[in-house]
């Protein structure tokens, strides 16, 4: 199966509520009220069982709750093989809640299957098959989100260099810790404003 046609990893609603929290913060305190913001692999699950996967952190569910999760998203990870299943994408939504009324929100994947799930989804989000292996996106935008993507990715130093490149200076970057320390460089600075938000030097 290709990589525009594969869904990899089975997420689970509000994996990432704090951070999407931490952002609205930042937002609030820079004062950008209407920003664009790119979200770059958002991941999908079987629509079948999305509304099934529970939500929360592992830690924060019992040892029933978990084994169960995790069962279900094996399960879901076989049935998201067959191309005519179809998707539903929580990440979108979920940080479309958090952002001031005024912004704009693009979402980008490389699987074409996920970036179909959000047109339905969502007509007024800007979906996008885009590989952030091969450049950067097209304008510069306010803010990147890209959480627990390239750790995964075959080239994740490409994929953080066109990552940072699609940020205006001084626009904000929501980036995993691991994905952030493995493939960040010195040649591309960026300054931690908490745990999972930073910021490009600019104006
Ligand atoms: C492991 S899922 C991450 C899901 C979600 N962000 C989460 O934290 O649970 C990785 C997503 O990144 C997408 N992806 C992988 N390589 C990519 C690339 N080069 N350009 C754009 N999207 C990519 C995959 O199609 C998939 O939807």
């Amino acid at each position: 199966m290709s990589q525009q046609q594969s869904v990899h990893t089975t997420t689970w609603p509000q994996r990432h509520r704090e951070t999407f929290g931490e952002l609205a913060v930042w937002l609030k305190a820079l004062k950008l009220e209407s920003p664009t913001v790119l979200e770059v692999g958002p991941g999908a699950a079987t629509r079948l069982l999305s509304r099934h996967i529970r939500a929360g952190e592992g830690q924060d569910l019992s040892w029933w709750a978990n084994r169960l999760r995790a069962g279900l998203r094996n399960l879901d990870g076989l049935l998201r093989r067959l191309p005519w299943t179809a998707l539903y994408s929580y990440e979108p939504m979920e940080l479309r809640d958090v952002l001031p009324s005024g912004s704009k929100l693009i979402v980008a994947d490389i699987s074409t299957r996920v970036i179909e799930a959000i047109r339905e989804q969502s007509p007024d989000v800007e979906a996008r098959v885009f590989d952030f292996s091969a450049r950067a996106f097209d304008r510069p935008v306010d803010v990147v989100v890209c959480l627990c993507v390239l750790v995964r990715a075959a080239e994740g130093n490409k994929m953080f260099s066109n990552l940072y490149h699609s940020l205006k200076p001084g626009g904000l970057f929501v980036i995993d810790n691991r994905s952030r320390s493995n493939f960040g460089t010195g040649d591309l600075p960026l300054e931690r404003l908490s745990s999972q938000v930073w910021r490009k030097p600019g104006p």
